[in-house]
């Protein structure tokens, strides 16, 4: 796309989210947390820090010391994928409430994207909207979910069934947060950044394949220069199509799959990014099948995924039956018609609703082991 970062050039900080008046910067770099002036974006005299037991222990007292004169209450939430329900959201409201937080107030999500999708709904939700800020401390939720408002919790029939559209006012992204993130979570938010790369920024995708090493080792220059690449393209995108009635569909590559497995797994199995790395897999098969792209670019996608230790293939339990009865509850499904994110070429997706049956049934038995 001709939108994004030439490669040698850095992106003017901070990035905009351009929705006219409710556009918004996402401010990336190194120790942002202490840098940001977090009162800009906290209008009234309250605000509520939403994170988890896992981050709370390392950045909540950060973030609190940058909001001096305001008044801040904080929730602590379980830590998990299996929490991202309306039981664990209620307990946002609860808090508000029980803090006599008005329609004044500012919620900000501390955390990976569970906590940042739960804040956004919760802050969708309360009196009917009120503002958030996202200081995302995954790579997953620093390029992809912090950004573009959308919101919303699972049901334990669907993925993300639950939410709405609310953006934030701002996205701060601290690099510092990545030095305490697990390598597994590191690796599942590598598959949305090279997602970017497939579905409309093929430059990105060759400066991934040949810059996996530094990546690994979450060299600074590589890493922002990915994280800003993403966060142009996302929010490019968004700019363009805020509400997904058309090209935003395809940030969903491998989502459609990849949801399916989340919830047969109940939540508790592959992280999101990892079952998205399978569903882009999956689609880019599918995308073959179509006629559009080879097995060597099928097998260069699988090489990238690879580096980055994501799996190729779906979980053993999973069979074709289970992964069709979820896939047709996606929220890409319109009138019971099933619509895939599909690839053109290696950074070119389009959404189909023109497929043959027989492609996907042969996509997933290839993929199930049973
Ligand atoms: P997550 O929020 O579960 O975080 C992963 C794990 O890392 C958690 O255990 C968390 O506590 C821990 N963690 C977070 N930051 C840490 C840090 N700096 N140091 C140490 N540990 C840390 O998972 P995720 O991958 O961030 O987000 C996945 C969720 O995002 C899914 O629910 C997915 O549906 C959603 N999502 C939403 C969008 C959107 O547009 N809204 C886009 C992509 C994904
Ligand atoms: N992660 C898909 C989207 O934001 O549209």
């Amino acid at each position: 796309m001709d939108r994004t970062l030439s490669l040698d050039e850095k992106a003017s900080s901070p990035i905009t989210v351009d929705l006219g008046d409710r556009s918004y910067p996402i401010h990336i770099g190194r120790g942002q947390l202490s840098k940001v002036d977090f009162g800009r974006y906290i209008k009234g005299q309250k605000a509520l820090i939403v994170t988890n037991e896992t981050i709370a222990p390392i950045y909540l007292d950060m973030v609190v010391s940058q909001i001096p004169n305001k008044t801040i209450d904080v929730i602590i939430l379980p830590d998990g994928e299996q929490f991202k329900n309306l039981d664990t959201l209620n307990l946002i409201f609860t808090k508000l409430l029980e803090q006599q937080h008005d329609r004044t107030t500012t919620l900000i999500a501390l955390g990976g994207g569970v906590v940042g999708d739960m804040t956004g709904f919760a802050a969708a939700s309360y009196q009917r909207g009120v503002s958030f800020v996202q200081i995302p401390t995954t790579l997953l939720a620093q390029v992809d979910s912090s950004v573009g408002g959308k919101t919303g919790v699972n049901h334990a029939l669907g993925k993300n069934m639950l939410g709405a559209f609310h953006q934030p006012s701002a996205v701060v992204i601290d690099l510092n947060t990545l030095a305490s993130l697990p390598e597994r979570q590191f690796s599942a938010g590598m598959t949305e950044v090279i997602k970017y790369g497939l579905i409309a920024d093929y430059q990105f995708m060759q400066w991934l394949e040949s810059n996996v090493e530094s990546l690994l080792n979450r060299d600074e220059a590589a890493l922002t220069y990915a994280i800003e690449r993403s966060c142009i393209n996302k929010a490019t995108i968004v700019s363009a199509d805020e509400t997904e009635q058309g090209v935003r569909a395809i940030l969903n590559l491998g989502h459609t799959f990849g949801h399916a497995i989340e919830t047969s797994q109940q939540y508790k199995g592959l992280l999101h990014g990892e079952a998205v790395s399978v569903g882009i897999v999956m689609a880019a098969e599918m995308s073959v099948l179509a006629g559009h792209l080879s097995m060597s670019d099928v097998d260069r996608i699988k090489a990238i995924l690879n580096s980055f230790a994501l799996p190729l293939k779906a979980p053993a339990e999973m069979t074709s039956s289970k992964f069709l009865s979820l896939m047709y509850r996606d929220k890409k499904v319109l009138d019971g018609s099933l619509r895939l994110v599909l690839l053109k070429s290696l950074g070119e997706a389009y959404m189909s609703d023109d497929f043959s049956l027989e492609w996907l049934h042969s996509t997933l038995n290839n993929s199930c082991r049973t």
